[in-house]
């Protein structure tokens, strides 16, 4: 292990990288819509329910974990319980596999901002993005050419990724002073925006109005855990790394109740621009605003350029300020999930960083063509799908295991306790031990009977079997092998 490890060089450096990881893509197109499935103003009961019980139990777990370890994922569940490192391990795996589809996400998002400029969709954005920028084959067996323009895209994301990347810590706690702002004005402008428009209150009604009845429904409790976890960037090896820099009194308990405040009244404040132009979109062409609700990307890549090209006046350059806004929403979590790799990398090889992390983002950009052919999206689809599914809730499971059983609540809540302003409580062993646990755990059940009784999206089930089952297999295969490796290594 690194004796001389760098460290942030202010909290507020620290904050704003916990903070750009967690706010991502995820914010914009996932929770608005997460939100209005399950009771809509309602669903904030279970979702701070969600983030009291799981969200900052975790961060705090995860902040702790990394600090005391001064190790990233695999050091810090080496660091309780040495047998345990294989989970560190998956956690950078699977932050790995994250990272590669991500980026072509991203590397589309740099194509639309060339496309803004000229509305270049037309009056049928759902034809251009599937026939002209996927060119979609007919299902995942086919992978066809690759999309020069994606790929083009998706080399300047690694290319942007390394040079962030590229001279350690002390860069990235520099450059998320912007890449967290920024994403905040654009989200701003397209509020004010879609707030003005006609129709727009319709929109914010459906998002907001609560269908208490929902609440009765397990599945809108599981939904809210499981959007804390993703959103919060929990159980991967991001935060871990990130806060393996921190120095050894620095606090805990506040920085995770800020990372868990701001990223979700992020989301929450994201809901009104996108049903607000939604609302617009739903008036424009008379028909219900049900009928017009998207998630992912159909919302980012052709619900939301419809709305655009409807827009009055400077339609391209909201159309940029878009696009720019998922740029820069989703760069400060791409390169969190690289370095959730390169941390724990460097500190068991003994390699140079700046080689990891170029040899980590040869290898992310490699992989990632994959997501540029014309069969690229399908992949994309079912290996998220899985990744999320399996891997985040495996991994924090495994967190609360170490940390609530093994190691201790009681004890390990001492050491949070010693160098927080906050003082956290018995509640949060409760949290540690039992709740968050048990919903972890039926949720994964539930998961897995339903993943093997239907395969995934109506893709035929050897395709699930290569992006998703094979994929989760031979990561946990991977995570066993270097957990064993590097036995020496990580406790010398
Ligand atoms: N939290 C991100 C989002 O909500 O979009 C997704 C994510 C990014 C997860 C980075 C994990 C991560 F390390």
């Amino acid at each position: 292990m690194a004796i001389n490890r760098e460290n942030w060089t202010s909290r507020t450096s620290f904050i704003m990288a916990a903070v750009g990881s967690a706010i991502g893509l995820g914010n914009v197109w996932r929770f608005p819509y997460i939100a209005y499935e399950n009771g809509g103003g309602a669903f904030l009961i279970p979702y701070f329910f969600a983030l009291f019980t799981c969200g900052f139990p975790l961060l705090m777990v995860e902040f702790m974990m990394g600090k005391r370890a001064r190790g990233g994922a695999p050091q810090a569940f080496r660091s309780i319980r040495p047998f345990m490192s294989w989970a560190g391990w998956l956690a950078c795996l699977c932050a790995f596999i994250i990272v590669t589809y991500y980026c072509s996400i991203m590397a589309w998002s740099w194509d639309y901002i060339w496309y803004s400029l000229k509305l270049a969709w037309g009056g049928d954005a759902g034809n251009f993005f599937k026939h002209h920028v996927l060119d979609l084959t007919s299902g995942p067996g086919v992978l066809g050419k690759i999309q020069e323009p994606i790929l083009i895209g998706l080399i300047l994301t690694w290319i942007a990724i390394l040079a962030v990347l590229w001279k350690g810590i002390a860069s990235v706690g520099k450059v998320v002073l912007i890449t967290v702002p920024l994403p905040l004005i654009c989200l701003i402008i397209l509020a004010i925006r879609g707030l003005t428009l006609p129709g727009a209150i319709d929109g914010i009604t459906y998002y907001l109005q609560p269908d208490f009845s929902k609440l009765s429904n397990p599945r809108v409790w599981l939904a809210a855990y499981g959007q804390i976890l993703f959103s919060l960037s929990l159980g991967q090896a991001v935060l871990l790394a990130y806060a393996s820099y921190l120095p050894g009194d620095a606090d805990i308990a506040n920085n995770a109740f800020l990372t868990g405040f701001i990223n979700c009244g992020f989301s929450f404040f994201a809901g009104f621009a996108v049903f607000s132009a939604l609302g617009f979109l739903a008036y424009q062409i008379g028909v219900p605003v049900q009928d017009v609700v998207k998630s992912g990307p159909d919302l980012a890549f052709v619900t939301y350029p419809t709305i655009i090209s409807q827009l009055p006046f400077w339609a391209p350059f909201f159309g940029v300020v878009f696009f720019v806004m998922l740029l820069t929403l989703g760069i400060d979590s791409a390169f969190a999930l690289v370095e959730g790799f390169a941390t724990p990398l460097k500190d068991a090889t003994g390699i140079r960083h700046t080689r990891v992390v170029l040899w980590l983002c040869i290898t992310g950009l490699a992989i990632g063509i994959l997501y540029t052919t014309r069969g690229g999206f399908h992949w994309l689809d079912i290996v998220d799908k899985y990744v999320s599914d399996f891997g985040l809730v495996t991994i924090a499971l495994a967190e609360c295991v170490v940390v609530g059983w093994f190691f201790g609540a009681k004890r390990f809540r001492k050491e949070i306790n010693d160098t927080s302003e906050i003082r956290i409580g018995v509640w949060w062993d409760i949290c540690i031990t039992v709740i968050t646990p048990l919903v972890l755990g039926v949720t994964l059940i539930l998961s897995l009977v339903i993943g093997i009784r239907q395969p995934y999206g109506g893709y035929p089930q050897w395709a699930n079997w290569v992006g998703g089952w094979g994929m989760i297999i031979l990561a946990i295969l991977i995570s066993v092998f270097l957990g064993m490796k590097f036995k020496r290594k990580e406790t010398e």
